[in-house]
């Protein structure tokens, strides 16, 4: 395991009202994150340099913030209010959801591309809801320095869903304890398929384990007043995914997002998720369900939610590549007619800029912003190559040269427009 250290950074604003109490983030530069832990993201063609671990701004002022603890509830405290059994328990859950305001448009979780500023701009963008990256529930609970860098949030970011990996109850609720003041549900990841999950025993690999997974929802259901959901993968069997769903369920989970492809299906852009097990899911189910997988455009949302009958989708890669999806933007090879080109007056490099501008203002490490310039950009730089070979040059980076290159790409007169195109979602809400 690799750690380097590096300077942390919360946003402004960040004293969040929650319950009974007022709570505050804190800062306390420097710390240490586990490379390791949070994969290194998608960067086939990235220069990873030591730069990439640095913040990507100076962290903010500290604006007469707390004690982190402030905001913490001590391990073993009481629950503030038990979580009641049986069908009560199922009207909770919807009534958590319908206070949410029923949220139907998700950003999922990804790792180092799920974070603050990402979060914030497919916010503005029409996401109703998103989750953090996963976070490792034993890293967390030990390391502040961690803790700090890799769960920022703002006001502004809710409804939120923090999600954890984790394979030992008592770990995963202290580290759910921490954060729960601070978001709408705490997740448990059971779907990452990776070979860091196999060798850390975690995510899809406790489908190996589902007496381990029916501990895990349990202890937080118990004992964490804010709600638990789980993500999930389906097994190649669909009896198997029903008996599944329904355990976790029946142990205390509030809302349940079924991405439907295997364990062993991997590759998201090659094999197509399965809405009909996600059907037979939200079927079998008490607890709102959330389908994940297959969702490119708006249209796929309304398709998604027809045939699922879930309660809401998650979108992941398609977002990356335009955070803007979720307010019907597209691009051209989502737009069959010409009636439907309706020129939004954005492409991807303006959302670029918008994240960019994002970063500024909440801070986060270089080697997230590389990712996703490569996601938003990858068109552009299809077109002109060189660009991406000098950016990749780059060891270390700088906004005044992301900004440069931006124009750039535009005076090499590279014209990609989204556009809107109206779905009958438009026309329903
Ligand atoms: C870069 C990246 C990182 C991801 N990290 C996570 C993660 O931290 N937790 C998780 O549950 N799923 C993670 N996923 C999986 C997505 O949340 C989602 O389930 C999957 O990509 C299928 O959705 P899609 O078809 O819309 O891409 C990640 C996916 C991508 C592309």
């Amino acid at each position: 395991m690799r750690f380097k250290p590096f300077l942390t950074n919360l946003p402004s604003n960040t004293s969040i009202k929650h319950k009974t109490s007022s709570f505050s983030l804190t800062q306390t530069p420097p710390f240490f994150m586990a490379q390791t832990v949070t994969q290194s993201a998608n960067l086939s063609n990235n220069i990873a340099s030591e730069e990439d671990d640095n913040l990507c701004a100076n962290p903010i002022k500290n604006l007469g913030l707390k004690n982190e603890k402030d905001g913490i509830l001590e391990v073993g405290s009481p629950r503030l209010s038990p979580n009641p059994s049986g069908e009560s328990r199922i009207e909770r859950a919807w009534a958590h959801w319908k206070k949410l305001g029923e949220p139907k448009l998700i950003v999922a979780p990804m790792v180092d591309n799920s974070e603050l500023p990402f979060r914030l701009l497919c916010r503005k963008y029409g996401a109703t809801a998103a989750y953090t990256p996963m976070l490792h529930s034993r890293i967390f609970t030990e390391s502040e320095k961690y803790r700090l860098e890799e769960f920022t949030t703002c006001k502004e970011d809710r409804p939120l869903f923090v999600q954890f990996c984790a394979n030992d109850p008592d770990t995963l609720l202290e580290a759910a304890q921490r954060v729960a003041p601070y978001c709408d549900y705490v997740d448990i990841n059971l779907g990452c398929p990776q070979r860091i999950a196999r060798r850390g025993n975690y995510g899809a690999f406790l489908m190996n384990n589902l007496p381990l997974v029916k501990s895990l929802v349990e202890k937080l259901a118990m004992n964490l007043d804010t709600p638990v959901s789980c993500k999930i993968r389906v097994f190649p069997d669909l009896q198997d995914t029903l008996d599944y769903a329904k355990m976790v369920e029946d142990a205390g989970c509030s809302l349940l997002a079924v991405h439907g492809r295997t364990r062993d299906e991997k590759d998201g852009k090659k094999i197509r998720a399965n809405w009909n097990a996600i059907r037979a899911v939200k079927n079998a189910l008490r607890i709102p369900v959330l389908a994940n997988g297959n969702v490119r455009h708006m249209d796929d949302v309304q398709s998604c939610l027809e045939e699922t009958g879930a309660d809401g989708v998650l979108s992941a890669e398609s977002l990356l590549e335009n955070p803007a999806l979720f307010a019907g933007f597209c691009s051209s090879e989502w737009v069959s007619s010409s009636s439907d080109r309706n020129d939004g007056k954005i492409d991807q490099a303006t959302l670029l800029e918008e994240y960019l501008k994002l970063c500024e203002e909440y801070p986060v490490p270089w080697r997230m912003i590389r990712a996703h310039v490569h996601k938003m950009l990858g068109e552009w730089f299809r077109i002109h190559p060189h660009v991406r070979e000098d950016f990749n040059a780059q060891t270390k980076i700088t906004f005044e040269y992301l900004y440069n290159m931006i124009n750039r790409l535009r005076d090499l007169g590279v014209e990609k427009p989204l556009y809107r195109k109206e779905t009958s979602l438009d026309k329903t809400s």
